[in-house]
């Protein structure tokens, strides 16, 4: 049976990249890993009061992280960090105190940007954070994709073909990460 992912997109637009990467590698992933989206755009500003009525979307949240078998981070890269919106979502998961839903759960990091570096020091901040939490993180292998618009189309077929290749073995070890730690 497909292990179950809860994926974060740390972008909000509709046209995202990385929400496009994260339909290939859906796509590469099919049979092996079914992807469940962490709607974190849903979730309010982190405050400590909100718990007293606890708002629909924490709830859904902290409910499809602890049932999943694993989380896939995909990120942009905003002023060399990720995004507050995934920062959020982190803080959210972790609370109350000793009932971090986040705790123990193998993830993976990526993410793309049509930069240089793809992403390369947003990760290695996400990286820190999701460790902090208890996270149990796939070192390698890495993956900063630098985007290129003509190689994944909308429904995620990818036709830049060392690109397929190279996220194929990503999807590989990945799903092998959640076999052993999962
Ligand atoms: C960016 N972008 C960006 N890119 C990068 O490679 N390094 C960076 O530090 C930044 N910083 C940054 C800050 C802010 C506030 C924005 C809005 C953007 C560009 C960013 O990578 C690009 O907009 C991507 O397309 C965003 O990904 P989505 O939204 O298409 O998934």
């Amino acid at each position: 049976m497909a292990k179950s992912v809860a994926l974060i997109i740390g972008s909000l637009r509709k046209d995202s990249i990385n929400r496009k990467l994260a339909k290939a590698l859906e796509k590469l992933a099919e049979g092996r890993l079914a992807f469940h989206e962490l709607h974190i755009g849903d979730l309010p500003h982190y405050n400590e009061e909100l718990w007293d009525h606890l708002p629909d979307a924490v709830a859904r949240l902290k409910d499809r992280v602890e049932h999943s078998d694993a989380v896939l981070a995909l990120t942009p890269e905003y002023n060399r960090s990720y995004p507050g919106v995934i920062k959020n979502a982190l803080d959210w998961g972790s609370r109350p105190y000793g009932a971090n839903s986040w705790a123990d759960k193998p993830a993976a990091i990526t993410g793309t940007s049509p930069g240089a570096i793809g992403t390369a020091v947003g990760q290695a901040r996400l990286k820190g954070d999701m460790l902090n939490l208890g996270m149990i993180i796939m070192a390698q292998p890495e993956a900063y994709i630098q985007w290129k618009p003509e190689a994944v189309a909308a429904d995620g077929s990818i036709s830049d073909e060392p690109l397929r290749k190279f996220l194929a073995a990503y999807v590989d070890a990945f799903v092998a990460f959640v076999e052993k730690h999962g």
